[in-house]
């Protein structure tokens, strides 16, 4: 069987590689996306002798010619085409090692290149010599694989592992994004080999992870990599979510399993993967505030303050950004229960109102929050909490289009306190324009200029102190 290979690259690289007589082959994930017709950007070439030399005649048929980055230690050689990334690299014999310093020599055939690649899946090459033009050389059966939807590594696992321990964590990733199963074999192994795990660097620990966030249900990536043993070594706060506990006959749920079904409930409504983040954490501290009270059952005191603490130190340890994105998970854990706790009594103006000015403009990635985290087995209770928010949401509305405190400004300035009253800055400045807020908060006057200023004079003649002329 041929295979259609669609970019003009292609042709190119097939002439230069005649030219030099030498074979070239298009391998690894770009074969399997095209095959699986999924969109794809990188492509890997693999030729037997040199790849640098390979990418440098293949820039100099393009014209314009591009420009060629040379990794002399790795011995590839990368190039732009259009959207692709394109690299070159020779055929090696030894195992593949994609972060190590040490630089790989030995040349080897095709067929050894692809024994030592992750998995039969990617292990597929395609030829690009006029002789065997998209031709498919499938020396392990990956394309059964592709058609099976079946994860397994071309030689024994643990091999395959050892080369590069990350390689567990992909095939859990692949497995969650193409929905494929994990060879049993395959899978004993990643739990066999799971400690090997820790020499794997953070940072790409936390790509894999983040791929799985980003899956349409990263639930079955976060399941493998707890049956297997690897989310206790990468991710403990998470694994200590799972089991429940029985006091007096009284369970509560298994935080582990409701995470997620949260996180899995918020992917239709966001591709944002700091929200989907957000609902990974959102019950994060519940083991450490966990507590049996006589009479009221489970209580899980503070899990939003106690759960905005431990973020930080999980973003650090992984390598997450430090910066807004992990205030803004902070600010989602930090609320999550509002919304609910809001819905629960009677929707007073000024909750939502409050609500409104903490949250900013999160507060409709919060409300989704929420609504994800609604995941009782008890419909009655899931119609009532749905219909609440739905008051949540449209009063939200009402009191934005009134107030305008989403954003809020105050609408009497510090400067202006000061000036009116003949004040340097003091504690009394900031007591007058704290008040005007709770005013406007607690809906006793309008955010307006007007509304406050009369307020303002109220509460400063309340503090003793006369307006200056
Ligand atoms: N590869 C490998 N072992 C690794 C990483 C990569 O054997 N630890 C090989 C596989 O043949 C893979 C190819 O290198 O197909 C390209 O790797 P990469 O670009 O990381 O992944 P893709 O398979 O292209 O998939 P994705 O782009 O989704 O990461």
């Amino acid at each position: 069987m041929e295979y259609k290979l669609e970019s003009k690259i292609f042709e190119i690289i097939s002439r230069a590689a005649d030219k030099k007589n030498q074979d070239a082959y298009v391998i690894g994930g770009y074969v399997r996306d095209l095959i699986l017709k999924r969109p794809s950007k990188d492509i890997d070439v693999v030729t037997l002798g040199s790849g640098i030399a390979l990418a440098e005649s293949v820039a100099r048929e393009l014209k314009p010619s591009p420009r060629v980055n040379v990794f002399k230690n790795f011995g590839t050689a990368q190039l732009k085409y259009r959207n692709f990334e394109v690299e070159f690299v020779g055929a090696r014999k030894e195992s593949y090692r994609s972060d190590s310093r040490k630089p790989i020599v030995e040349n080897g055939t095709l067929e050894d290149d692809q024994d030592r690649r992750d998995f039969t899946i990617n292990a597929l090459a395609l030829g690009l010599n006029s002789y065997n033009y998209g031709q498919l050389l499938d020396p392990f059966n990956g394309l059964k694989d592709l058609e099976d939807k079946i994860i397994r590594t071309p030689l024994d696992p643990s091999i395959t592992f050892s080369d590069d321990p990350l390689r567990m964590m992909r095939a859990i990733r692949f497995s969650t994004q193409l929905g494929f199963e994990i060879e049993p074999k395959t899978l004993q192994a990643i739990a066999a080999n799971r400690d090997r795990i820790n020499i794997v660097s953070a940072e790409r620990i936390s790509d894999e992870l983040n791929k799985i966030m980003a899956a349409d249900k990263p639930s079955v990536g976060f399941k493998l990599l707890e049956e297997t043993g690897i989310l206790d070594i990468i991710f403990p706060e998470l694994k200590k979510l799972k089991g429940v506990e029985v006091v007096k006959g009284i369970g509560h749920k298994d935080n582990f399993y409701h995470t997620l079904t949260v996180l899995d409930r918020i992917v239709p409504h966001t591709d944002d993967l700091w929200l989907r983040w957000s609902a990974l954490l959102h019950d994060i501290a519940k083991p450490a505030t966990k507590k049996f009270i006589e009479g009221q059952g489970w209580t899980f005191h503070a899990h939003n303050f106690v759960g905005v603490k431990m973020i930080p130190k999980i973003f650090r340890r992984m390598k997450l950004p430090l910066n807004e994105k992990m205030k803004y998970v902070q600010k989602m854990v930090m609320l999550h229960m509002r919304p609910i706790v809001l819905s629960e009594d009677e929707v007073t103006d000024s909750a939502v109102r409050r609500l409104l000015f903490e949250a900013g403009d999160d507060i409709d990635d919060l409300m989704t929050l929420c609504e994800a985290d609604i995941t009782s087995k008890n419909s009655e209770k899931v119609k009532r909490y749905m219909k609440n928010f739905q008051i949540v949401r449209r009063k939200l509305k009402e009191i934005e289009e009134k107030d305008a405190v989403r954003n809020f400004q105050p609408p009497i300035s510090g400067e202006l306190i000061m000036e009116k009253f003949g004040l340097a800055p003091c504690r009394e400045v900031g007591q007058i324009k704290d008040a005007i807020k709770e005013a406007i908060l607690d809906g006793l006057i309008r955010n307006d200029y007007n509304e406050a200023f009369a307020f303002m004079l109220k509460t400063a003649e309340d503090l003793g102190l006369d307006p200056v002329d």
